[in-house]
C-alpha cells in the first residue's frame, strides 16, 4: 500500500509546537515519519509537545521569533550538526483585539514581527544551500482573516494578508530552487485563542452561533494538520504559490 503523504526522513521545522495548531501539526507530521524541529518560546510547553510526538529524531529550541535579527542564528544552530531541512511550518501567531483608533504602532509592530516579518526570514534562510536538502516545502498558517474583516483585528488581518500575498512572489522566486511555497487558511480552530474569544464574549450559545456560518462546525487543529501535511509531501508536488482554505464552509456563504 502506498502513502503518498509519507514523510519519512524529512526534517520540518515547525514554529508554534507549543500549543495549539502548531501542537497538532508537530504531532500529526511525525506519525508520518517526518523529525521534527519545534520552535517557540515556552520551553516546558514544548517538552510536552515532544512527549505526544510518534519516535523519530526530533528536537526544540525555546526562541522569541520577533527577534528578527536571530533568526539566522536559530536555523545555523539548528543545523549545526550537519542536519538540512525538508521543510518549514510557520503556525507561530498572535493576536490583540484593538479598535483601530487605540492601535499603537508597538502593537502593529509586534503583530506583524511574529505572524510576518519571522516568516520572511525563516524562508530566506530555509533556502540557503547549506541549510536547504535540494528544495523542500514552505507552509504558511493564514486565516480566513486575510480575507474577511472582524472588528479590532485589524493589525492581525493585515499580517494574514501579508502573509498570503508574500507566498505568490516567493513561490515565483523559491521554483528554481525546488522549493514551494504555500500556505493554510483555517476558520476558527478549538484552540487557546478560541477559549479566550468565547470568555472574551460570554456567549454559551457561541459555538452554536457558530455554526450558522462556519457550517461544518468548530475545527481541530488536526483538520489544519491534514492540509499542512499534504502540502509538504509530494503528493502537492504540483501546488505552489497558493492557499488552501480549511475554514469548514465558512466563506462558502
Ligand atoms: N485558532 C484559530 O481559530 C485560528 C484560526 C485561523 C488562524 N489561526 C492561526 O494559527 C496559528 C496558531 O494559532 P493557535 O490558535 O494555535 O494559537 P496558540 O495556541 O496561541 O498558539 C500560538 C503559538 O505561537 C507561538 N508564539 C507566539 N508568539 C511567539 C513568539 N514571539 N516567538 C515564538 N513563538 C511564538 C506560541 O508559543 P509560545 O507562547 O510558547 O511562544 C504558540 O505555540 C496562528 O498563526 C493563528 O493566527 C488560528
Amino acid at each position: 500500500m502506498i502513502n503518498p503523504m509519507d514523510l519519512s526522513g524529512k526534517n520540518i521545522l515547525v514554529t508554534g509546537a507549543s500549543s495549539g495548531i502548531g501542537k497538532g501539526i508537530a504531532v500529526f507530521l511525525s506519525k508520518l515519519g517526518a523529525n521534527i524541529i519545534m520552535v517557540a518560546r515556552n520551553e516546558e510547553k514544548l517538552k510536552e509537545t515532544s512527549k505526544e510526538l510518534e519516535s523519530g529524531n526530533h528536537s526544540y529550541y525555546p526562541f522569541d521569533l520577533s527577534n528578527l535579527n536571530e533568526i539566522e542564528g536559530l536555523i545555523d544552530n539548528i543545523c549545526s550538526d550537519g542536519k538540512k531541512l525538508n521543510g518549514i511550518v510557520h503556525s507561530a501567531g498572535i493576536s490583540r483585539t484593538v479598535p483601530v483608533q487605540y492601535l499603537k504602532l508597538d502593537d502593529l509592530n509586534s503583530i506583524m514581527s511574529v505572524n510576518f516579518y519571522s516568516f520572511i526570514e525563516l524562508v530566506k534562510h530555509f533556502s540557503k544551500r547549506k541549510y536547504n536538502d535540494n528544495g523542500g516545502s514552505v507552509v504558511a498558517i493564514s486565516s480566513i482573516s486575510s480575507k474577511v474583516g472582524a472588528r479590532g483585528l485589524s493589525a492581525y488581518c493585515a499580517s494574514k494578508g501579508a502573509l498570503e500575498s508574500a507566498i505568490r512572489p516567493i513561490a515565483l522566486e523559491m521554483a528554481s530552487r525546488n522549493i514551494r511555497v504555500n500556505s493554510v487558511a483555517p476558520g476558527m480552530i478549538k484552540t487557546q485563542i478560541y477559549d479566550g474569544l468565547t470568555e472574551i464574549v460570554n456567549n454559551k450559545d457561541f459555538e452554536k452561533d457558530l455554526k450558522k456560518r462556519q457550517i461544518l462546525g468548530l475545527g481541530m487543529p488536526d483538520d489544519v494538520a491534514y492540509a499542512v501535511a499534504f502540502l509538504l509531501s509530494d503528493a502537492a508536488r504540483f501546488i505552489t504559490g497558493t492557499t488552501i482554505i480549511v475554514d469548514g464552509g465558512y466563506s462558502a456563504h
